[in-house]
């Protein structure tokens, strides 16, 4: 598929940015002046309590700061300024999994919210600076929970519910978090599952910094109450005040922090900013949703994700849009439930994940044809790669030929969109993010900055810093530099290299390639392979383990261990009686460690590693072995060169 898909001018009037003249006019405007345009933007969109003093910052490079000395408030930008205009218009549209609804108009969110930010501090004595780890359900309250942190000043890190009690605990401690919020359990498939059961593991395990645990009643399951400890949310809400003054909030206060996975074995806190993040989140929901005062959008994504950060919640309620929020998974009842909901509600933008789309695709070719979509005018796409195939379903049987996609290129630590195409005016490639966002120095380079060759690939960098940027990596500003400015520079100064490869055509069309580092895309979800090997490793009979990406059909990419053992010298797999039983318990282990999401989909046990003669595992290698790729890589260099084709026929034998 080569062919170029144009707009339908009929789906997109009044669009912020209608075609690519204005689009060229944008991005001229912020080459001619950067600040000045930020800075229109800013004092257009965001009802400033104080105005700030400076636009960029860049004295402390790279900790840039924007919009210093002002002050305003995330949850005044997202809730409170809508009341005067929108009190009645549905904020949040929420389905639980069996088909309950709920509506919450911006004035009952006001009132929820009020009333959660007020419980927060006055029973749980929560301040400004305070962090609050959320580890809940894709249930209102969660929005609420979140809100309420940011009107009183509060720090929130969400942990996403299929994370364990392990790494529940590691992102508790290090965020040193007095409060956390979590509910008995949800629903899913139709079924009662649990989440508070994994806060109580957590907490046993060493969380002192832990005072409260604030419970949202879901499911009505038995759970366990600490005395002194555990509060019910659902009862202490009845006597608190809907009345809270928002905190005033320095631009660059912590809105959140979100823990992301890195090339170690540690996740990253990424920590983000008020009002910069809110920008943009609200800039990029207008300009690519292109959300109209009576549309209804909805997005797939869990809250405890970036996506769910940014374009379930931040994003839309800043633009005063309406968003829906669904407890249940696409799958259940059946293959038909996004689309029946599309139908229902009236969706004019639907956001989901290549990995959703690939799966509702082999469940039913011609599934959404059985629904009326034709209130869909844009439909999105992120968090890895899309391949033809599933963007041409997408685009056909979803969008009826008549919608555009938008394939938005972005990440935790951008905060929000940054290469994307505009609906109303970006002529698509299929499977191609397009062009950077107006306002994002995206750019292709090499490490010295030079420009890519068209057709090659390079580096995905962005070489100023821009609003919604990443500000930190909480308690280690060492790994923030190294992370994000150690590997690129352009005219000399460090700049920020997201971690992906990407491919330039003659057009300029963005296409991204994937991850350059160890972090592997499972569902489009992050996964550093060094974390999934520490979890690994603490089996008992485990010597040595190399974690790689093997592309998987639904997953776009699948867990593959390659594992050697300590007492057992195996020279092939049908030496081992018991390797399923093995490969039962460490996936236990990585369960326990980290959650289902971490999963292996295959191992294959080897009797060594290649490795070059100082010791370093040529992880290249194994990725080629597991594609089942040709060896290009010189093998001489390893210590023991032999080992490849042994590691290639145990595999191939394998899988
Ligand atoms: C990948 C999710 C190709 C990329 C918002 C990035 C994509 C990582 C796309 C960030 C896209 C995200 N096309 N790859 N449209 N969007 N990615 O932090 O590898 O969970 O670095 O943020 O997802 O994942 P994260």
């Amino acid at each position: 598929m080569n062919n170029i898909f144009y707009p339908n001018e009929e789906q997109f009037q009044n669009s912020p940015i209608p075609n690519m003249e204005t689009y060229r006019g944008l991005v001229s405007d912020f080459e001619k002046d950067y600040e000045g345009t930020w800075a229109k933007f800013a004092d257009e969109k965001i009802d400033w309590f104080k105005p700030y003093d400076k636009v960029l910052d860049e004295s402390n490079a790279p900790f840039y700061k924007w919009f210093s000395g002002g002050e305003m408030n995330v949850a005044h930008q997202c809730v409170d300024r809508h009341l005067a205009t929108k009190k009645n218009k549905a904020a949040i549209i929420f389905e639980g999994d069996n088909g309950d609804q709920q509506v919450l108009t911006y004035r009952e969110l006001a009132y929820e919210v009020n009333k959660t930010a007020n419980m927060f501090k006055n029973e749980f004595g929560i301040q400004k600076g305070d962090r609050v780890v959320i580890y809940m359900p894709m249930i209102p309250e969660a929005a609420v929970s979140m809100l309420a942190c940011a009107k009183i000043g509060a720090i929130h890190s969400i942990v996403f519910g299929g994370f364990s009690a392990e790494a529940l605990r590691d992102r508790i401690i290090d965020a040193e978090a007095k409060l956390v919020v979590t509910s008995d359990g949800a629903y899913r498939k139709g079924k009662p599952y649990m989440l508070k059961p994994v806060v109580d593991k957590a907490l046993e395990s060493g969380c002192e910094c832990v005072k409260k645990v604030c419970i949202v009643e879901r499911n009505g399951e038995d759970i366990t109450w600490v005395a002194g400890r555990d509060y019910a949310y659902n009862e202490l809400i009845k006597s608190q005040s809907p009345k809270c003054d928002a905190e005033l909030m320095e631009s660059e206060d912590p809105l959140f922090l979100l823990y992301t996975s890195g090339s170690t074995g540690k996740p990253k806190g990424v920590q983000h900013s008020s009002a910069g993040y809110i920008l943009w989140a609200q800039m990029t929901m207008e300009w690519v949703f292109d959300v109209k005062e009576n549309d209804t959008y909805w997005c797939t994504a869990d809250i405890g994700w970036i996506t769910g950060h940014t374009y379930i919640v931040y994003g839309p309620l800043a633009a005063g849009a309406t968003t829906v929020m669904f407890e249940g998974v696409p799958t259940f009842p059946d293959a038909g439930r996004c689309w029946k909901m599309v139908e229902e509600y009236q969706i004019n933008q639907f956001y989901t994940a290549p990995t959703a789309i690939r799966l509702l695709h082999k469940m039913g070719e011609d599934e959404p044809s059985k629904y009326d979509l034709s209130s869909l005018r844009v439909l999105g796409t992120v968090g890895e790669p899309i391949d033809p195939p599933a963007w041409k379903w997408y685009y056909e049987q979803v969008g009826n030929s008549n919608c555009s996609i938008v394939d938005t290129y972005w990440q935790t630590e951008t905060g929000g969109h940054v290469v994307s195409p505009l609906p109303a005016a970006t002529p698509i490639k299929p499977a191609c993010a397009t062009f950077p966002l107006p306002g994002i120095s995206a750019e292709v380079i090499e490490e010295d900055g030079t420009p890519t060759p068209v057709g090659e690939k390079g580096f995905m960098c962005i070489t100023k810093p821009w609003p919604s940027m990443i500000r930190n990596i909480w308690n280690d500003s060492e790994r923030f530099k190294k992370s994000y400015f150690g590997d690129c520079k352009k005219d000399g100064q460090p700049v920020y290299f997201s971690g992906d490869g990407a491919m330039i055509d003659e057009e300029g069309y963005i296409t991204i390639t994937g991850r350059t580092d160890d972090v592997i895309n499972v569902s489009g979800h992050r996964m550093g392979t060094a974390e999934v090997e520490a979890a690994i490793k603490k089996h008992d009979n485990v010597a040595s383990v190399a974690v790689v990406g093997k592309p998987h059909e639904i997953k776009g990419e699948g867990i593959f261990a390659y594992i050697v053992l300590k007492s057992v010298p195996m020279e092939h797999k049908d030496e081992i009686a018991d390797e399923l039983e093995l490969m039962k318990e460490i996936n236990g282990i990585i369960k326990a460690e980290i959650g289902a999401i971490a999963l292996c989909d295959a191992m294959a046990f080897v009797p060594d590693l290649p490795k070059t003669r100082s010791g370093k595992i040529m992880r290249r290698i194994l990725r080629s072995i597991v594609k089942g790729e040709a060896i290009t890589q010189d093998t001489s260099t390893l210590e023991d060169p032999s080992i490849v084709g042994t590691i290639e026929s145990i595999v191939n034998n394998d899988v």
